[in-house]
C-alpha cells in the first residue's frame, strides 16, 4: 500500500491575525497525522503478514479505529491550509459558490451566519461546509475528532479548524470569536469555489 507524504505550504505565511509561528506549529501537528497514518499502516500490514489481522485482536481493532483519526486529521488539515491565503479572494454573490450557498440558505449572509454559528460551538472539532452530491445543497456541519460525522460522499468546500491549537497562543482559549474573525479575513473563496467543480 502506498504511504502518505506530508505536503509543504510555502505560501501559508503573512496571514491577518494568525501568526506565522502558530502556523508553523500547526503544520508540524499536521505532519504528525501523516506520520502516524503511515505508522499505523505499517503495523496493520505487519499484523496481516503474521496472521493477526483479526477483529477479535484488540491491537488490530484499535489500530484500525485509530487510522481514521490520523488519516482524516491529515486530510482535513490539507483542506484547511489550502483555503487560507494572505491574499484571499472574497465570496462573490454571482460566483458558483455564492450561488450555491444562496440557493441552500436563502442568501450568502444567511449561509455565513450559519457557518459562524457552527464554528462557535463549544468543544473542539471542525466546521465544514459540504456539498451534497445528490442535490447540490451546501450544508454546514460540525465534525468531531476528525473522523466522526462526515456524510458519506459529501465534498468539503469550506474547512475551518476549530481545535484550540488553531488559535492558541495567538488568542486565549476563550477568544474563539476573534479567531473566527481572523479565519474569515484569510479565507480564500477562490480555493473553496474550485472544490465545487473537482
Ligand atoms: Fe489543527
Amino acid at each position: 500500500m502506498k504511504r502518505y507524504e506530508a505536503r509543504q505550504f510555502p505560501k501559508l505565511k503573512g496571514l491577518s491575525g494568525i501568526s506565522d509561528a502558530l502556523l508553523q506549529d500547526h503544520i508540524k501537528l499536521y505532519e504528525g497525522y501523516v506520520k502516524n497514518s503511515n505508522l499505523i499502516i505499517d503495523e496493520l500490514e505487519g499484523l496481516a503478514k503474521t496472521g493477526k489481522a483479526a477483529g477479535t485482536n484488540p491491537a488490530y481493532a484499535e489500530l484500525t479505529r485509530r487510522l481514521g483519526f490520523e488519516t482524516n486529521g491529515a486530510i482535513l488539515h490539507e483542506f484547511y491550509f489550502d483555503n487560507l491565503s494572505p491574499e484571499p479572494e472574497p465570496l462573490e454573490k454571482d460566483s458558483l459558490l455564492g450561488k450555491a450557498v444562496a440557493e441552500s440558505f436563502g442568501s450568502v449572509d444567511a449561509w455565513l451566519a450559519d457557518f459562524k454559528a457552527v464554528a462557535a460551538m463549544r468543544g473542539v472539532g471542525w466546521a465544514i461546509a459540504f456539498r451534497d452530491p445528490l442535490n447540490g445543497n451546501i450544508t454546514n456541519r460540525w465534525i468531531e475528532l476528525h473522523q466522526g460525522g462526515h456524510p458519506a460522499g459529501y465534498r468539503p468546500i469550506v474547512v475551518m479548524d476549530c481545535w484550540e491549537h488553531a488559535f492558541v497562543p495567538d488568542y486565549k482559549p476563550t477568544e474563539r470569536a476573534k479567531y473566527i474573525d481572523a479565519y474569515f479575513r484569510n479565507l480564500d473563496y477562490k480555493a473553496c469555489g474550485a472544490r465545487l467543480i473537482k
